[in-house]
């Protein structure tokens, strides 16, 4: 069966290009695949988190997948650090991978900036621990938005090296599928109008947990009065809206906001247009508030009813833990005889 496996950080406030780029694309895949999502807590250690923060966003991140529609028996859930077999792959993915490849990661590049020297080994080594999160389950297909192809690629040349490396070991212990691979080379879902939602505020900039302005976003947690004020003092242009896709070329704002109405009502931009087009931005903002606020907020408000039901979430995840321990084992146990370790 086909496999599904994706990943959140739980690393401050998750937002609107988490959910249409990630989280939601996670739902209907539950009725096609096999589905596995995890709340990477490991990954969100890269850079200093307060233990009380990381506690809490764990338990947002679980909460956001269950509100949006992830069910919790159909699929599994669970926090990253409960399952040790990420660790152990990803050490072996460390002695894999290249120092170089790692090195022309923008990611790393970007969220090192100038100061290299002084970010943790982790962060540097953050992509080998993605690919064992997805390789630990043999996962086929990792919906993510547009900013995580380049891991994934990374991902694709990790598998194909290490089938490659220890391509006589895999044979001799009969591990390998019909062409000798121990690992699949796994296929990115990126797709839909969603995969790259820009800032509110400049629609030449990501839209992200780290930018200063709280406008810039719109927060999962927003309640409707929150939601609608920052789509109404949305940075636009002065045009109206296209009438066709081409016409949203080189107006990052317009594309933008198209690109979220169409997300959330599950359209194509061109759909949009043909009911927009040629209409101005007092006709299209409240529509676009309308839609987001009847979305957004009973989920917002399901999430905070989940995130006081502490206990609940954390035996969500347990449960989860479990079952996502015994494919992670089953695992090991070949790479660590592929690898040449006694047991
Ligand atoms: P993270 O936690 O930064 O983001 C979670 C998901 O949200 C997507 N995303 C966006 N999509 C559209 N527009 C945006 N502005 C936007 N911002 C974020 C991300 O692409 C991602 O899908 N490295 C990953 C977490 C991870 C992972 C994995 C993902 C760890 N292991 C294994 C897939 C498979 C990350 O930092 O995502």
């Amino acid at each position: 069966t086909p496999r599904v496996f994706s990943g959140i950080q739980p690393s401050g406030d998750l937002h609107l290009g988490n959910y249409l780029g990630a989280i939601r694309r996670f739902v209907p895949l539950q009725e096609t695949h096999e589905t596995i999502y995890c709340v990477v807590d490991m990954h969100a250690i890269t850079v200093r988190q307060e233990p009380d923060d990381l506690r809490r966003a764990t338990r947002e991140v679980a909460a956001a997948f269950i509100a949006a529609g992830v069910d919790p028996k159909r699929s599994i859930v669970f926090n990253q650090s409960q399952v040790i077999q990420h660790a152990e792959l990803a050490w072996v993915f460390n002695c894999v991978a290249r120092m170089g490849w790692m090195a022309r990661m923008t990611q790393f590049k970007d969220k090192a900036g100038k100061n290299s020297e002084n970010v943790s080994l982790g962060l540097f080594a953050y992509p080998s621990l993605m690919a064992a999160d997805i390789l630990l389950y043999k996962a086929t297909h990792v919906p993510v938005g547009d900013d995580q192809k380049q891991h994934l690629e990374l991902t694709r040349d990790i598998a194909i090296k290490f089938n490659n490396d220890y391509r006589d070991s895999i044979a001799a212990q009969n591990a390998g599928d019909d062409e000798g691979a121990f690992f699949p080379v796994t296929e990115p879902l990126i797709a839909g109008p969603a995969t790259r939602i820009m800032s509110l505020r400049d629609g030449t900039k990501k839209m992200s947990k780290s930018d200063p302005s709280d406008q810039s976003r719109i927060s999962l947690l927003d309640d409707a009065d929150a939601i609608a004020k920052k789509i109404k003092k949305a940075t636009t242009d002065p045009a109206e809206l296209p009438h066709d896709v081409e016409g949203l070329a080189s107006r990052p704002e317009a594309d933008n906001l198209v690109g979220i109405y169409a997300a959330l009502s599950d359209k194509t931009k061109a759909e949009v247009l043909a009911e927009f087009g040629g209409q101005g931005w007092g006709k299209f903002k409240p529509a676009l508030a309308d839609l987001a606020v009847a979305q957004l907020a009973p989920m917002a408000g399901e999430m905070r009813r989940l995130i006081d039901d502490s206990e609940t979430i954390d035996a969500i995840l347990r449960d989860g833990a479990e079952r996502a321990r015994a494919i992670a084992e089953a695992t090991m146990v070949d790479v660590r005889s592929i690898v040449g370790f006694i047991r």
